[in-house]
């Protein structure tokens, strides 16, 4: 088992560049099946995440070539229709693109049901109403996800929820179907376009991705292409945040600042400066935090995977900020781990009031999840004293090299192995 150490209580400077967007690398590495070629992915993130949906692909009968550190070569012709069971599903909640993926190339897909980050019940009814509309019969037999149709053919399907799972599930489903589907209230993120380009890039017809209505029309058949997936939003927006809360002046590279802009628009608002380029931000922060009010909201308003670490900026700003989360029901374990570090916040179901205090003080705490995580090395990047951050594991799911990347920023943080006490394997996505 691995920990962190932060020593910390120092200012960060310097520039960090950031990786592929793991939500994006999760959806377009499965998507490749549809090709039944060879594909080619550039700027795919070294996270555990990745590493898994890649050992899916492989054992499934794909090719899987590393080319360089963060380019693979993906050959799908041989890949046979297979079951994907419980033992590769359960710590990765994204492996449900793989239903999606198959139903489209195979006309059938049986994947176990998802494991993943725990923040509430996570439903995936609305993946199962999208297939359906397409002409599949969907049904959960002991545990798998069973899908299968004799042919898909396009509908209008309306989401009750923008759902950035089902909406990529279902565009997944469809590029290969009859006819025109029609995806309203649509999710917005990022990764989404990245998915629509990427599926076009390989022939697919999708049209309006980034907007709440896309147009996919089907296509007889897909093909190989070359293809580069975008920078991490929320891997820029962790530094960004941590830059902001320790103080200092990060230049955080290779990014689309659009995507960036409702985390600047609060860093901004809580007494940072940030400077846009053309694909970096400059954070700069030397005066005192102030208190401001977050609510979280699908693309384009603030993303709930940057509220944990939003959480601990607001923790040790002057005033009272109330952080309201809309996405999930209980995104907020990680609380009692900040209250361990002299925060004072209290949280009442989806919001919590977050009274700023003078400093946190280091010690042992415990990552939730992925984001929770990241929020943790930023606490003890900004407590006196030194943190042990334990269940680094789910950190390691979303982040590449991020002790390099602090330790070049002038944090005092590294990895050190410890006695194995139990030996949890935690899941994420
Ligand atoms: C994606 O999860 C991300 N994961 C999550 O990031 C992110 O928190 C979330 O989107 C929201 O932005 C990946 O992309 C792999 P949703 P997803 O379907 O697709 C409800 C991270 O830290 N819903 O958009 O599972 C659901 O309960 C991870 O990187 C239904 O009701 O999220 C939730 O309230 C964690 N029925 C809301 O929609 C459904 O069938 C949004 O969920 C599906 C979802």
């Amino acid at each position: 088992m691995e920990n962190f150490v932060i020593n910390g209580g120092k200012e960060l400077f310097g520039e960090v560049n950031i990786s592929g967007a793991k939500n994006a690398a999760v959806a377009i590495i499965p998507a490749a099946i549809l090709a039944g070629d060879k594909v080619r992915i550039e700027n795919i993130p070294q996270i555990s995440d990745v590493h898994l949906i890649i050992e899916i692909l492989d054992s499934m009968g794909a090719t899987v070539k590393l080319i360089n550190n963060d380019t693979i070569e993906i050959d799908t012709t041989n890949l046979s229709y297979q079951s994907v069971p419980y033992e590769m599903t359960s710590h990765f909640r994204a492996s449900y693109y793989l239903i999606g993926a198959m139903l489209g190339r195979f006309k059938k897909a049986e994947v176990a049901m998802p494991g993943g980050c725990n923040f509430g019940v996570r439903p995936i009814d609305l993946h199962v109403k999208g297939f359906k509309m397409l002409g599949a019969d969907v049904d959960t037999v002991d545990g798998m996800v069973v899908a299968r149709a004799d042919k898909l053919v396009g509908s209008s399907i309306y989401m009750d929820n923008v759902s950035v799972g089902a909406t990529i599930n279902v565009m997944l489903a469809a590029v290969l179907a009859r006819g025109l589907t029609i995806i309203e209230n649509a999710a917005k993120e990022p990764h989404i376009v990245d998915l629509a380009n990427f599926l076009n890039s390989m022939g697919a017809d999708v049209r309006g991705a980034g907007t709440d209505v896309i147009k996919i029309r089907g296509v007889e058949k897909m093909h190989g292409c070359t293809y580069s997936i975008i920078p991490d939003q929320i891997e820029a927006g962790t530094y960004m945040v941590a830059a902001a809360a320790c103080g200092g002046d990060v230049l955080v590279k290779n990014v689309i600042p659009k995507h960036l802009e409702s985390i600047s628009a609060k860093l901004i608002e809580s007494g940072a400066e940030i400077i846009e380029y053309d694909d970096a931000v400059r954070v700069t922060r030397f005066k005192p935090l102030n208190k401001c009010n977050v609510k979280t909201m699908p693309h384009p308003g603030f993303p709930t995977d940057m509220q944990p670490q939003m959480c601990v900026l607001l923790s040790i700003a002057k005033g009272t900020s109330i952080l309201s989360e809309s996405v999930w029901d209980n995104r907020f374990q990680y609380v009692g781990q900040l209250l361990r570090m002299g925060a004072n916040i209290q949280v009442d179901g989806k919001v919590a009031v977050i009274e700023g205090v003078d400093r946190l003080t280091g010690c042992e705490v415990k990552a939730t999840d992925l984001r929770a995580g990241a929020a943790l090395i930023i606490a003890g990047l900004v407590s006196d004293g030194v943190t042990t951050v334990e269940n680094i594991q789910y950190i390691d799911r979303g982040y590449e090299d991020v002790v390099k990347k602090f330790t070049a920023l002038g944090a005092e943080i590294k990895r050190v192995e410890v006695q194995d006490t139990a030996s949890a394997v935690p899941s994420a996505g």
